[in-house]
């Protein structure tokens, strides 16, 4: 019964015989209509054929198509699989890419798509390079039932696999639904459309049939969803065009494997990045209440202003992405002043973990500009985890290998200060600018606590309460919030003025350029904690 369900594959023996020329003409003849109707299906719903999407990613002309017919189908309507599998390239460097075909049978993963899949990511570990998927799929093939499960268990194993081996990247390009969203999960990086892409575990079908719940698709899994809400997704695209275009643009920064060092560029000094980072000062406030845009910090001290910012619209109170110093490429971490005073929350706290450990597992020097309050108070974030998942900003750092280079811009506060590339964490070099407020906590809150006698006793007497606070803060704030301490206990390397930054920085990354990658740094450290 299951067997009438699975579509005949005929043997070789029984194919009818051909030349050679008759052959390809016929070959290429499937290919048009298949293509053809693939047309038909995707143009339709305003979206591009797998072929033209690969065509697109890649350097023109590269792309070299592999596996078109295992399972059978040559000579059958569909003329090969709901997935297509090869080798490209793309900034003249060479990728694996697969592309899922909705228009054989929705893109859905039966076993000849889950073998392919396999077949070219263990491939593309073993030799070494990027892998990336466009999708578009209906998820597990519902007629191929639990075979069709069983493959998407292998698909998982072997992206699992391959996690921090080779960058892989996702670009969801379609209605993703059932195994078809973890897949992409499992990548370091997923990019959507705006309008034609979703991602959902269950289909709205699915959801109202079982729960009764009517949603849209747009609701359930929409691209604006999971870039500002989940952090599913690290790029919000504009269309198809865009999203392949970040996708290239990202390929740029990354090195092929972990065995290989990021891409440098070639750098000239030049007179316009000189002069941004000269007036970087000008763009942070004295006043620890003025918020300012951390991204023109950033954009100021960068090569030639390129700042690649990773899931911008997530967890806007921490900025991660990619950008170079005197031609080094490296990852940033930042506090972005705007939102919530650029305090570390759940979300920002994964955030920024999961960027750390990515530089990490593929060899980016990681700098951090530090500006934040602390981690955000309150029952809403206490609740929602914040200790569970705010230490996974502290393993990220503590546990990572690469040379880390954190300069404070102007607050420091608390656990916060000291879990974002802190030298008790084990960064490499630490500078702030003058003026830097570092402390365990501001002066409206510590007064609060150690002077509380103090401000009882002038409620006592009748003294003017709010004259008596202010005073209070004012001496907590000579005494204890200053870079003095972190100076001279040598959690500071020294002091910087914001002009020195640009040039500080890319001496540190020269400084560093042969760090000894030691696991565990107990091992080599003379004084063990
Ligand atoms: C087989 C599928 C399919 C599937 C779609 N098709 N999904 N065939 N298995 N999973 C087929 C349709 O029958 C149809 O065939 C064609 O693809 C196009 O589908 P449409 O529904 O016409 O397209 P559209 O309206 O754009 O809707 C797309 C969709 C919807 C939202 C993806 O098809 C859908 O909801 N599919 C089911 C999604 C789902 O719940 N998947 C979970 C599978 S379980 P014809 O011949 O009519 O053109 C799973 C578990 C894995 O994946 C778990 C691992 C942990």
């Amino acid at each position: 019964m299951l067997s009438s369900l699975f579509r005949r594959q005929r043997t070789p023996r029984e194919r009818p015989a051909r030349d050679r020329r008759t052959c390809a003409a016929h070959l290429t003849e499937l290919a048009e209509k298949a293509e053809n109707r693939a047309k038909k299906t995707q143009h339709d719903k305003g979206k591009m054929t797998a072929r033209e999407r690969l065509e697109m990613l890649a350097d023109p002309g590269t792309f070299r198509e592999i596996n078109r017919f295992l399972g059978g189908d040559i000579d059958e309507e569909y003329l090969g699989s709901g997935v297509i599998t090869g080798f490209c390239q793309i900034g003249g460097r060479p990728v694996a890419v697969y592309a899922q075909d909705f228009s054989v049978r929705g893109g859905s993963l039966g076993q000849v798509e889950g073998q392919k899949m396999i077949h070219l990511i263990k491939q593309a570990v073993d030799l070494g390079m990027p892998i990336i998927s466009l999708l578009d799929s209906g998820g597990a093939r519902i007629q191929e039932g639990v075979a069709a499960l069983a493959q998407y268990g292998k698909v998982f194993q072997a992206t699992s696999l391959a996690s921090g081996v080779v960058p892989q990247i996702s670009v969801i390009l379609g209605p993703c639904a059932g195994g078809a969203v973890y897949g992409p999960a499992l990548t370091d990086f997923v990019v959507m459309t705006k309008r034609s892409s979703f991602m959902f575990v269950t289909g709205p079908e699915v959801v109202k049939a079982v729960t009764g719940e009517v949603v849209t698709s747009d609701e359930l899994g929409g691209a604006q969803m999971h870039s500002a809400v989940t952090g599913v997704s690290h790029y919000l695209a504009e269309d198809e065009a865009d999203a392949l275009d970040f996708t290239r643009t990202l390929l740029s920064y990354l090195p092929a494997n972990s065995k290989e060092a990021p891409p440098t560029f070639a750098y000239q000094t030049n007179q316009a990045d000189l002069e941004n980072a000269a007036r970087v000062g000008e763009l942070v406030p004295v006043s620890p209440k003025q918020s300012y845009d951390m991204v023109e910090v950033i954009t100021s001290l960068v090569d030639h202003g390129e700042f690649l910012e990773i899931q911008e619209l997530f967890a806007p109170s921490v900025i991660t992405g990619f950008g170079a110093f005197c031609g080094q490429s490296v990852g940033i971490v930042a506090n972005q002043s705007l939102v919530d005073a650029g305090t570390l929350d759940v979300n920002a706290s994964e955030k920024a973990a999961r960027f750390v450990q990515f530089c990490n597992a593929f060899s980016f020097p990681v700098v951090t500009l530090v500006d934040v309050p602390g981690y955000r108070p309150g029952t809403e974030q206490e609740r929602a985890g914040i200790i569970r998942r705010g230490a996974k900003v502290i393993t990220a750092y503590a546990t990572a290998t690469v040379p880390l280079i954190t300069v404070i811009v102007r607050k420091a506060y608390g656990g916060a200060y000291i879990v974002m590339g802190s030298k008790a964490m084990g960064a490499d070099f630490n500078f702030a600018w003058p003026g830097a407020q570092i402390a365990v906590m501001g002066s409206e809150g510590a007064v609060n606590i150690v002077y509380r006698k103090e401000l009882a006793q002038a409620k006592a007497d009748g003294k003017d309460l709010a004259e008596a606070r202010k005073r209070l803060e004012e001496t907590y704030a000579t005494q204890a919030v200053s870079p003095n301490l972190s100076l001279e206990i040598g959690e500071l390397d020294g002091l910087i003025t914001p002009e020195q930054t640009r040039d500080t920085i890319c001496q540190a990354l020269a400084a560093t350029r042969n760090k000894q990658r030691r696991p565990n740094a107990w091992a080599h450290a003379a004084n063990p904690p």
